[in-house]
């Protein structure tokens, strides 16, 4: 009996064990995904990939190829006609609707065309974010100036976003993007409106956000930025993923402000040119 007792306790820990060592399920899977339009036309077909955690992924392609759709499906924005979509390992496409502000809560996004609210200060873009999705004050009053100081942005606090130059306004969405520390950020074209200077400094916050721990994927047209960040690219190609090429031989261990070092040189860029505030001391976050 007693003997029975502790062979039955030893299998118990022997399953929680099990369960601890399981690998986690990749923070996105999709398999033979299909989202086509109404009226017939097909924003992607049949993509099956997974993306695992704490990746940098690029995906890129011509215009039209599907890479809006890709980012929209992945927040239930859209929802495929066939195939699945999974994040960390749950088919999003059957959660009750219910639980959809939840996916979102862990799900940050960002836009080329920033979608601040332009009636609201940059301190209060922010906080909006951390509210609606259920942030108490002493959480706001924490992280709102705290992120804004990552992302270069603590001397404009009280600007309103017309007082901001382009890369500002992407960097406030950046900041309410990540504001909840999702452990997934979703960038569509980020860098689409700026200049190469600027660009490299998104990118590298962006960076900075990866080596944190989040999974970040960035839709971009900037064929040089990529070529230069030597991460893993995804290509498509009317609706199809034509190209996935891991990530090139580069230094696993390189800083944020190695990068943006490395980044700047080969693209013949100053440092001048770049907001140095965001480089500076958060290394750590
Ligand atoms: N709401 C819609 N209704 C019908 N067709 C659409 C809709 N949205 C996108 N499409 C079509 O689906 C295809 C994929 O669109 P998607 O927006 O994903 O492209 P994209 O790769 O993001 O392009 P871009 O680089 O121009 O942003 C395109 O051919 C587009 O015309
Ligand atoms: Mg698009």
């Amino acid at each position: 009996m007693r003997t029975r007792r502790r062979r039955s306790r030893t299998a118990t820990q022997r399953r929680r064990g099990a369960r601890a060592n399981a690998p986690a399920p990749p923070i996105v899977e999709l398999d033979q995904a299909t989202l086509v339009y109404p009226g017939g036309h097909v924003g992607i077909e049949r993509v099956s990939l997974t993306v695992d955690r704490g990746e940098f992924v690029f995906l890129v392609g011509p215009t039209g190829c599907g890479k809006s759709t890709f980012i929209k499906l992945l927040i239930r924005e859209l929802e495929p006609a066939a195939g699945a979509i999974r994040i960390a390992g749950r088919d999003i496409n059957e959660m009750s609707r219910d639980r959809i502000p939840h996916l979102r809560r862990r799900i940050g996004t960002v836009f080329q065309d920033y979608k601040l609210l332009p009636d609201r200060t940059v301190y209060d873009n922010v906080a909006y974010a951390l509210r609606v999705t259920g942030g108490t004050r002493a959480e706001i009053r924490r992280n709102v100036p705290d992120i804004l100081r990552l992302v270069g942005l603590a001397g404009k606090i009280n600007n309103y976003p017309d007082q901001l130059s382009g890369g500002e306004q992407q960097r406030v969405s950046v900041a309410r993007a990540f504001v909840n520390h999702p452990p997934l950020l979703l960038a569509d074209e980020p860098t689409g409106n700026l200049d190469p200077a600027t660009s490299i400094g998104i990118m590298q916050l962006l960076y900075r956000i990866n080596r944190t721990g989040t999974t970040v994927v960035v839709v971009t047209h900037d064929e040089v930025m990529v070529d230069k960040m030597r991460r893993r690219v995804i290509e498509l190609y009317e609706g199809r993923v034509v190209r996935d090429q891991a990530a090139g031989l580069y230094a696993e261990d390189e800083s944020t402000t190695e990068f943006g070092v490395r980044v700047r040189s080969e693209l013949g860029i100053g440092e001048g040119h770049t907001n140095g505030e965001a480089d500076g001391g958060h290394e750590a976050l």
